[in-house]
């Protein structure tokens, strides 16, 4: 996810302000961090593996006299591992350009191929920004014949806007240039950015946060604008250069509201976030180049995605619940799947095909189940592919291919926006495995690149019930007993939407197949117990139906996640209605309601939202 600092002003030190702002924004990643700040005519750049504090270290001394300008970063690694050398700020051949980057930049690879001559000194996407910028810069020179030399800025600027007309992907940017001194550009593209105005300074961060200490007054950046800053000036244009009005807003947050975007847990922050993690998971991979084909990052061959005979899931909580709907969708598209619980990988004797591709997910990378579900598997002689959201963590330097999530450090220790962003990553695989293996013909592949593509959309449509959920959680208080039930794919949501319950609000909370519910847990339904039933659009609907008349028939209180259509099919007490998708794709969705209702149910129970008792983020013990 990254963050982003930018300071331009002589009120305040630059390093302090930069740094106090790099460790406001650690939440949104800390595997390595650095900056960069114009003085007296030259560029200093310092970088570090590692958090703000070793930053702050290894600056620590160092006299900075005459700073006209800085930026900042703090990296959540997405291309290329966290080392100093692919830390950021990232400069041009010659070192007087810096450019700082959160975001992906999908079209990398080919821009760099066209910016023959250029020294590359890192292996991330951010890098080809600012040779480009380099590259722009040096036309613009040569098409000028030094007749604006006295003016830099105006050329830099159209430099910048050159080289935003070029990227494709996700940005937020900051650029400064040691010729042309005392000011920031910057520029967004589906990755925030916001503008801090004082008096006679000027801040940019990532959020809020980064300058909350400083100022209150705020310019939102919206997508495809052009910032330029300097201590006195703010001024905002499109990417034709033309002016733009916006209106300055003042912000009443603290430092901890700040941190967490305004909101009160970084759950619920997360939950919001989950639009920007599928979105971000899909960049790049699902491509409509006259065909749609997955990116092959991998170094997965056709060929051998051919060969395998079957998928075999291990993963653990959350994680498992999405590889369990990655089983139901393999399975729909014509490749045998298996899912197991990866603590319960070695406990059995099982006789796992050598040919089967085991596919292990993990958000942290570095859960001990999983990993050792993983080695069990590489000992049998299995191929391994991990679906993980950190870069550098264990299982990425265990498996044979890394397919990773793209939603940012996930800091709630309830998982939320790993899970749809793993469920992102699998509809991926889907649709590429079975389009290879010819299990899909191309007309149905894009019907389905298609509609997965327009699902981030419909994942922001679902958010808008989160007023209901609040009410609703607020009529269940007194509860201490739910059920969650769904049926085929939707099964795994239902065990999911119990788990976030549970772990948050520690209510005792079940989750069951619905079609189980006669062989046992119907007992247990007394007058008035909430069953939260998935009974979205499927095949299955008929017979969801009937477990909503048998619930009801013994006083439990029914809550349906519905869709439009469905919703005519069904008689609950509380409707959760989402948007409609096809089957396969609404897990997605259905999980958004359940995961408001566990946070808002939380909330009323005063419980520890963030770190609930018992509980850590990161499993590394078996
Ligand atoms: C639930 C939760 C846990 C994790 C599980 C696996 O909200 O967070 O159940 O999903 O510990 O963690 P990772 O994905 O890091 O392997």
């Amino acid at each position: 996810m990254c963050g982003i600092v930018g300071y331009v002003g002589d009120k305040h030190k630059a390093q302090d302000v930069l740094l106090k702002g790099l460790k406001m924004l650690e939440y949104r990643g800390y595997d390595s961090c650095g900056v960069a700040m114009i003085a007296d005519d030259e560029v200093f750049l310092e970088r570090v593996e590692g958090r703000v504090s070793a930053l702050e270290k290894k600056i620590s001394g160092k006299k900075f006299n005459n700073i006209l300008n800085g930026i900042a970063h703090t990296r959540w690694a997405t291309h290329g591992l966290p080392s100093e050398a692919n830390a950021h700020p990232h400069t041009d051949c010659d070192g007087d350009i810096v450019v700082v980057h959160n975001g992906i930049i999908e079209n990398y690879i080919e821009l760099k191929e066209g910016l023959k001559g250029h020294t590359f000194k890192s292996e991330t996407d951010t890098e080809v920004i600012v040779h480009l910028i380099e590259e722009n810069v040096k036309k613009l020179m040569k098409k000028d014949m030094g007749k604006r030399s006295e003016m830099l800025e105006p050329l830099f600027f159209e430099a910048f806007l050159n080289t935003l007309r070029k990227l494709k992907g996700s940005f937020a940017i900051a650029v400064i240039w040691k010729k042309a001194p005392g000011m920031i550009l910057a520029a967004r593209r589906f990755s925030p950015l916001v503008i801090g105005k004082g008096e006679g300074e000027n801040f940019l961060a990532s959020d809020v946060a980064g300058f909350i200490e400083w100022t209150k007054n705020v310019y939102f950046v919206d997508d495809n604008e052009v910032v330029f800053l300097d201590k006195n000036n703010v001024a905002f244009f499109n990417l034709d250069g033309k002016k733009i009005n916006k209106e300055l807003k003042t912000v009443n947050w603290d430092i901890k509201m700040a941190e967490k975007g305004g909101y009160k847990h970084f759950m619920l922050k997360e939950i919001f976030e989950q639009e920007m993690g599928f979105e971000n998971t899909l960049m790049g991979r699902v491509l409509p180049v006259g065909k749609y084909i997955l990116g092959n990052e991998m170094n997965l061959k056709e060929d051998d995605i051919k060969k395998f005979s079957m998928i075999n899931f291990v993963a653990c909580g959350t994680a498992y619940h999405a590889a369990y709907i990655g089983r139901y969708l393999f399975e729909r598209m014509g490749m045998r799947a298996d899912v197991d619980l990866a603590s319960e990988f070695s406990s059995r004797s099982l006789v796992v095909d050598k040919n089967s591709l085991v596919v292990a997910i993990s958000q942290s990378g570095e859960t001990a189940d999983t990993i050792d579900a993983l080695r069990i598997a590489k000992k049998n002689g299995n191929k391994i592919l991990a679906i993980t959201n950190t870069l550098g963590s264990t299982i990425t330097r265990e498996a044979d291919y890394v397919m990773y999530t793209h939603c940012g450090p996930e800091i709630a220790v309830a998982s939320t926006k790993a899970f749809t962003s793993q469920l992102a990553a699998l509809y991926v695989l889907a649709l590429s495995f079975s389009y290879i293996r010819g299990n899909l013909l191309i007309t149905k592949a894009r019907e389905f690149a298609e509609e997965l593509l327009s699902l981030a959309k419909l994942i922001k449509e679902s958010l808008e019930i989160n007023d209901y959920v609040e009410e609703l959680a607020d009529k269940f208080s007194a509860q201490d007993d739910y059920l969650f039930i769904g049926r085929g794919i939707n099964y795994p949501v239902a065990l999911e939407g119990a788990l976030k319950l549970k772990e948050i609000s520690y209510l005792h909370a079940e989750g069951y197949a619905a079609g189980e519910m006669k062989h046992g847990p119907i007992a247990i339904i007394t007058n008035g117990m909430p069953v939260i039933v998935i009974a979205t659009s499927s095949s299955d609907i008929d017979l969801v139906r009937g477990n909503i008349e048998e619930t009801r028939a013994r006083g439990g209180v029914v809550v349906a996640v519905v869709d439009k259509n469905s919703k005519q099919k069904i008689r609950a007490d509380y409707y959760l209605e989402v948007p409609y998708a096809s089957e396969c794709f609404m897990p997605v969705l259905n999980i958004i309601p359940l995961q408001l209702f566990a946070y808002w149910t939380a909330v009323r129970r005063g419980t520890d939202i963030d770190k609930p008792r018992n509980l850590a983020k990161s499993v590394t013990v078996k």
